[in-house]
């Protein structure tokens, strides 16, 4: 096994333009939605990064011919939406609770079993979520004592039957999980979410053609339609963008443009949050390409102001949350973030981790049951924090390094490479002195 550190030498500035790699949610979704259609997709700009490969892996062993990734590029040969094989073996789907989210919903209606396996962080996050309401539409999914994966799925080809759903907490993956039930069970499913969350699978279904209805908090889908193959580009992901636009806002000096983002109005919470703390991000270039908004985001150095995080933007910057405490830590005055026990139960613990590390920094932050208060604009010193194997913490830690005053080291970096595997090429090139050293452990 090997180990990866990163290194951190503090200061420095962010320059210059780049293109972040492709969007984690739509990348799942492509292989997902491509693998169930009729005829062949086309996907460009899909995310070389081993949660959505995940994903890819896993519609191989269920019998989906899948060709590439190579620079982006992924040719998928539809089976149909009735044309997955039983998978020979557990599905293993690593780190990624989106694959196995999303993969409960479409398993559940299908005319074969599957056992759906994580890594020791996807296996201790709560999947009760999905299975429960799962179960009301009738599917048979058995999980540990604690609601967690391993998930044994016996398969209720036309025996699912659909449900009005209100969810309890505002999350996309749960939606997407009974809308693609819903693509199995009789009548018509609907699932009312308690505030806006990222809506790409609505948004790709309507681009395979499948019917998918919206109104207001509410979206239904019923077995009725297929998928017809399509073309898909995947735009770069705004949360790895996000680091960037942080660093860039926090460090003196900074110009940074960032090309073709996703700015799909579910996901760009960063953005309005960065804005209200003072934060200079232009949005220009805008245009549409396969459904979604994409835009070059200018970035240039600001004075940050701490504030109130308003929690209806909440599920709109849910994962951004680890950088955007690092843009709190900077700025001047206290920020206070509610309403997000959610990041409670992401890769790590996000508002634990984060706080800890921050407190080892030097930086005035306490933790609450659901969010942080951060009293910033003092120094952010040096020191050894731990990510816990969260890759976004890890690259939080990261970009706090241009705004310390010794240097910073970040143990366990490996799963940078679930979301972002160009993070540190990106970074060093752009300004950051970061190092990365691999230790192979026994
Ligand atoms: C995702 C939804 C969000 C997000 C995750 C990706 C998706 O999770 O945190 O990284 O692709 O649907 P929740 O649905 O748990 O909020």
């Amino acid at each position: 096994m090997t180990t990866i550190t990163f290194k951190v030498q503090p200061g420095g500035q962010l320059k210059g333009e780049t293109r972040v790699p492709g969007d984690k949610s739509m990348s799942h979704r492509s292989i997902m939605l491509g693998s169930l259609a009729e005829g062949v997709t086309h996907v460009t700009g899909f995310l070389e990064a081993e949660d959505a490969l995940a994903t890819l892996q896993a519609f191989r062993d269920m019998g989906v011919n899948i060709e590439g990734p190579l620079n982006g590029c992924v040719t998928i040969h539809g089976v149909g939406k009735h044309g997955l094989k039983a998978p020979n073996r557990p599905l293993y789907l690593g780190n990624s609770g989106t694959s196995m989210r999303l993969l409960s919903g479409l398993l559940a209606g299908q005319p074969f079993n599957s056992v759906l396996t994580g890594d020791k962080s996807l296996s201790g996050r709560p999947m009760k979520r999905v299975t429960e309401p799962l179960a009301a539409m009738g599917a048979q999914i058995k999980t540990t004592e604690k609601g967690t994966a391993p998930l044994e799925i016996t398969g209720q080809a036309g025996q699912l039957k659909s449900i009005a759903y209100t969810m309890p907490m505002a999350s996309a993956q749960v939606k997407s999980c009974l809308l693609l039930a819903g693509m199995y069970a009789q009548g018509e499913t609907s699932v009312i979410e308690p505030a806006p969350t990222r809506d790409h699978t609505e948004r790709m279904l309507s681009g395979f053609k499948y019917p998918v209805k919206r109104n207001g908090n509410k979206a239904t889908i019923s077995a009725e339609g297929k998928l017809t193959a399509t073309e898909i580009d995947v735009p770069s992901d705004i949360s790895s963008a996000a680091f960037f636009l942080v660093g860039a806002s926090i460090a003196e000096g900074s110009d940074l443009m960032l090309k073709h983002v996703g700015i799909n109005p579910t996901r760009t919470g960063i953005i309005s949050i960065l804005r209200l703390m003072g934060a200079s991000i232009e949005i220009l270039n805008e245009r549409e390409v396969g459904g979604e908004p994409v835009a070059d985001l200018h970035v240039v150095s600001k004075p940050l102001k701490g504030i109130d995080i308003p929690e209806e933007l909440v599920p709109l910057a849910i994962d951004e949350f680890p950088v955007l405490f690092v843009a709190a830590a900077c700025a001047e005055g206290k920020t206070r973030l509610t309403g997000a026990e959610e990041l409670r139960v992401k890769e790590s613990d996000r508002i634990q981790v984060m706080a800890d590390g921050l407190i080892l920094l030097g930086v005035d932050a306490t933790p609450t049951p659901d969010g942080m208060i951060i009293n910033g604009g003092g120094v952010i010193g040096g020191g050894t924090v731990e990510s816990h194997g969260d890759h976004r913490i890890a690259m939080a830690f990261s970009i706090a390094g241009l705004r310390a005053n010794a240097p910073i080291t970040i143990l366990d970096c490996a799963n940078v490479n679930t979301s972002f595997p160009e993070f540190k090429d990106i970074a060093k090139h752009l300004g950051l002195a970061l190092v990365c050293e691999e230790n192979k452990v026994q």
